[in-house]
């Protein structure tokens, strides 16, 4: 039975936005989500159908599942995507096609797990293992701290991946570091001990991050975006905070700043969330404010529970968030919105949010994740 549609204003979010060369038709993303759906690395047409579906149904940027560079320990999984191989990039090819052919943008996301926080330490010996100062975590020294050869390899290696990534067509890379991958392992003192210049106070550990966009930057020119997702928590502890105060925010993102990012995109769990005390503003909020750059904000959009929980509860697709999306976006707190787990749950979720078809959203549930539907 067809129902009324919800009333708001959706003007603000379906306002186009330019992020360095790339002008998004609106404010909505696709989060980058991990599928597994990539057989020896390979994406696949069922890959690229998925991410046109949501291109199709109104997000304007797509932002793809992190997809690994090409050094040794990047992934340890056999169906997480590369960006390297002629295959895999023929793979690239053909969903950057598909999302453009929607008149949609798309943005890859180049990632290196490091000491992977899920499976470092089941892994086992002859596995590719890297890390700062071989920490899995705070006190738990697996392997070796990464070698100067080391490093030099891995920023070459996203580097590689970068220009690759705009050979293709790509509209933009963004670097994963957060939620205690590779370059967010140099970010935190629990797994950055290091004494050399790669270690020490929070704008020291921004050295790793600093080299990869330097490097990144000189392969793919001024306008090409370069996207840095980071965030406080960590896969293994959701209660670190890398900043405790805008203070040290600002000292670990003024570096990232100078050394060429287009945009930051801040890791939430809940996007509405006060960052510290004495403030209403949230980390995207904050990141604004003291970078002056573009922001990308994320964490339960369209959700009643939240990434942790996600297992455990059902979810609704309240109008509460949404209201307090357009809310945040017309204060300026943030530029772009990115939308996880409810668009794995209905591919037509930003052209149902458009026209107030809010009781027709399909809520997420576990089952969202079994399937590239
Ligand atoms: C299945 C799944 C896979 C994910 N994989 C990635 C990933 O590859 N890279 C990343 O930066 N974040 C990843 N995330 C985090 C999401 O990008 C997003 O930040 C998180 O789901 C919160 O947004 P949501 O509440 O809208 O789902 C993943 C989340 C999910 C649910």
């Amino acid at each position: 039975m067809p129902t009324a549609p919800v009333s708001y204003s959706v003007d603000a979010i379906f306002t186009p936005f330019t992020i360095g060369g790339a002008r998004i038709k609106n404010r909505f993303a696709m989060a980058p989500m991990t599928r597994n759906f990539s057989p020896d690395g390979i994406p696949g047409p069922e890959v690229a159908e998925y991410y046109a579906r949501r291109a199709r149904h109104g997000v304007g940027l797509v932002i793809t599942e992190g997809t690994v560079v090409d050094h040794p320990g990047s992934s340890h999984s056999t169906s997480v995507p590369h960006l390297y191989g002629e295959k895999a990039l023929a793979g690239w090819a053909e969903v950057v096609q598909r999302v453009h052919a929607e008149d949609g943008k798309i943005f890859a996301q180049l990632w290196h797990v490091g000491l992977d926080p899920l499976a470092g330490e089941a892994l086992g010996p002859g596995t590719a293992l890297i890390g700062p100062s071989g920490l899995v975590a705070p006190g738990r020294q697996i392997t070796e701290p990464m070698t100067q050869r080391q490093i030099d390899d891995v920023v070459a290696a996203f580097a590689k991946a970068a220009a690759d990534a705009a050979r293709l067509g790509f509209d933009g890379v963004e670097l994963h570091g957060g939620h205690g991958y590779l370059i967010d392992q140099f970010f935190w003192e629990g797994t950055n001990q290091r004494t050399d210049s790669y270690g020490g106070g929070v704008a020291a550990r921004t050295r790793f991050a600093v080299e990869i966009i330097e490097a990144v930057r000189a392969e793919v020119g001024p306008d090409f975006p370069v996207v840095l997702r980071f965030s406080q928590w960590k896969t293994a502890d959701f209660t670190v905070k890398l900043a405790t105060d805008p203070q040290e925010l600002e000292a670990f993102l003024a570096p990232l700043t100078d050394a060429g990012i287009t945009a930051f995109h801040c890791s939430t769990r809940r996007f509405w969330t006060p960052e510290f005390d004495g403030s209403d503003l949230t980390l995207a909020g904050w990141t604004k404010k003291l970078t002056g750059k573009p922001v990308i904000t994320v964490g339960s959009v369209g959700l009643d529970s939240d990434y942790v929980t996600m297992f455990a509860e059902g979810t609704g697709a309240g109008t509460e968030s949404i209201a307090g999306v357009i809310e945040r976006l017309e204060r300026g707190e943030f530029d772009v919105v990115a939308v996880g787990r409810a668009l794995l749950a209905d591919a037509e979720w930003v052209a149902k949010v458009r026209d107030g078809r809010l009781r027709e959203l399909t809520p997420f549930s576990p089952q969202s994740l079994a399937t590239l539907a």
